[in-house]
């Protein structure tokens, strides 16, 4: 009987739009205080990720790009909703690197490949929610010691958002940008239940 009425609540969720709650439509944070909250991003969410990647960054990148990215690591890839709107997104993959920590260690990297908020949902603590949960993910999902990022030496908000959240300078690339501008590259151990 208990299974009968999960195959009729499994039906029900395929018909109606909960499909993606029963399907696994994962809420990380609500907060409800500041009307946002975080989610894993779906491939319909991509346009308009792509959008505020466009209205945001002069790095840009192709559909399939972010297609491949949330294809190879979905729970990773997050958006942020505002009023049932995308506000940001964060995207990142994971590698094997060289430790920024310790010596001549390889570890499990997460690299944040971009992370940007809409200019009118700014300094309400988008992005602090998704890095905190994209690092969450990174450590305990897909097992990283650390995470690092490059960022424009002349982006101060989004470097002063890095340092709050522990990350430090731990290199500078010359003209890693393809206007000629450098990239400091940034770091951070992640360490369990921190
Ligand atoms: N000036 C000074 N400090 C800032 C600023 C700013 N403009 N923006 C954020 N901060 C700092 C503040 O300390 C802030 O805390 P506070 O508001 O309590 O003072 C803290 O960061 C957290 O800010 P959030 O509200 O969490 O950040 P927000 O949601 O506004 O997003 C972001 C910050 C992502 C940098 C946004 O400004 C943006 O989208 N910029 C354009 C895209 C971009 O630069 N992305 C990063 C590129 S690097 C990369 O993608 C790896
Ligand atoms: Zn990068």
């Amino acid at each position: 009987m208990y299974a009968f009425s999960l195959v009729l609540l499994f039906r029900e969720c395929l018909r109606s739009d909960r499909v993606h709650d029963f399907l696994g439509l994962v809420t990380l944070e609500v907060r409800p205080d500041r009307h946002f909250m975080v989610r894993e991003a779906l491939e319909e969410d991509l346009l308009a990720v792509m959008n505020i990647n466009r209205v945001c960054l002069p790095e840009n990148y192709t559909y399939g790009f972010f297609e491949s990215v949330l294809h190879s690591y979905p729970k990773s890839f997050l958006v942020s909703e505002v009023d049932k709107r995308i506000a940001g997104y964060i995207m990142c993959r994971v590698e094997r690197a060289l430790s920024r920590f310790q010596r001549f260690k390889i570890c499990k990297a997460g690299h944040v490949i971009s992370i940007a908020v809409l200019p009118e949902y700014r300094r309400m603590g988008i992005a602090s929610s998704l890095m905190k949960n994209a690092m969450k993910v990174l450590r305990e999902v897909y097992n990283c010691s650390e995470v690092f990022l490059e960022v424009r030496v002349s982006n101060a908000p989004a470097i002063i958002l890095y340092e709050k959240l522990g990350f430090i300078k731990v290199d500078r690339i010359k003209r890693y940008y393809m206007d000629g501008e450098d990239a400091y590259l940034m770091a951070k151990e992640l360490v369990l239940f921190e």
